[in-house]
């Protein structure tokens, strides 16, 4: 059976799934995270950093719009992006992510900011997406691409 959603019941079993995800990873990989405030993006993009080998916990992007990591601090180079701020999609080109995303890994919360450039930049996304369920828990679903057949869901 190919599982559709997967039910996260903590904060833990989030940064699991980030886990999973950073020992998929390669160069070019766009990850897009979306879902409410407090959804659980950071906490997934949290995951997937500590399995690249960042040591500390990786502080929210709200603010700074993007955090790049670089090696050696990490074993591949990450930009963990948070759009929410954005004002307009012209900054987009001024934070550098199309670049970047060819020679790194982009992590993209409120990805919903790009509008139409983000299928136009990287239809090859793969795109994750939070709700926060009654009883708190997460649900995540996702769109898959062909280049993460193999990859994705989680074993
Ligand atoms: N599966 C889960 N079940 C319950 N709580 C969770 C789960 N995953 C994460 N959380 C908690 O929910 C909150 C999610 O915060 P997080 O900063 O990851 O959200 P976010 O989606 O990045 O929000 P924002 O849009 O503000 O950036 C944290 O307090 C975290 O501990
Ligand atoms: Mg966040």
């Amino acid at each position: 059976m190919i599982e559709q959603e997967i039910i996260l019941k903590d904060a833990v079993e989030t940064e699991q799934v980030g886990h999973y995800l950073g020992q998929q990873l390669k160069i070019g990989d766009v990850i897009t995270l979306s879902g409410d405030l407090g959804s659980g993006k950071t906490s997934l993009a949290r995951g997937v950093l500590a399995e690249l080998g960042l040591e500390e916990e990786a502080p929210s992007p709200s603010f700074a719009l993007m955090i790049a990591y670089e090696p050696p601090e990490i074993i591949l180079p990450v930009a963990h992006v948070d759009l929410y701020r954005l004002d307009n999609a012209a900054d987009i080109r001024e934070l550098g992510l199309d670049e970047f995303g060819m020679e790194g890994i982009l992590l993209i919360e409120w990805p919903e900011r790009l509008g139409d450039t983000l299928e136009h930049l990287w239809p090859q996304s793969l795109r994750l997406h939070f709700d926060i369920l009654e009883n708190n828990m997460r649900r995540l679903t996702w769109q898959a691409p062909h280049d993460w057949e193999k990859r994705w869901p989680p074993l």
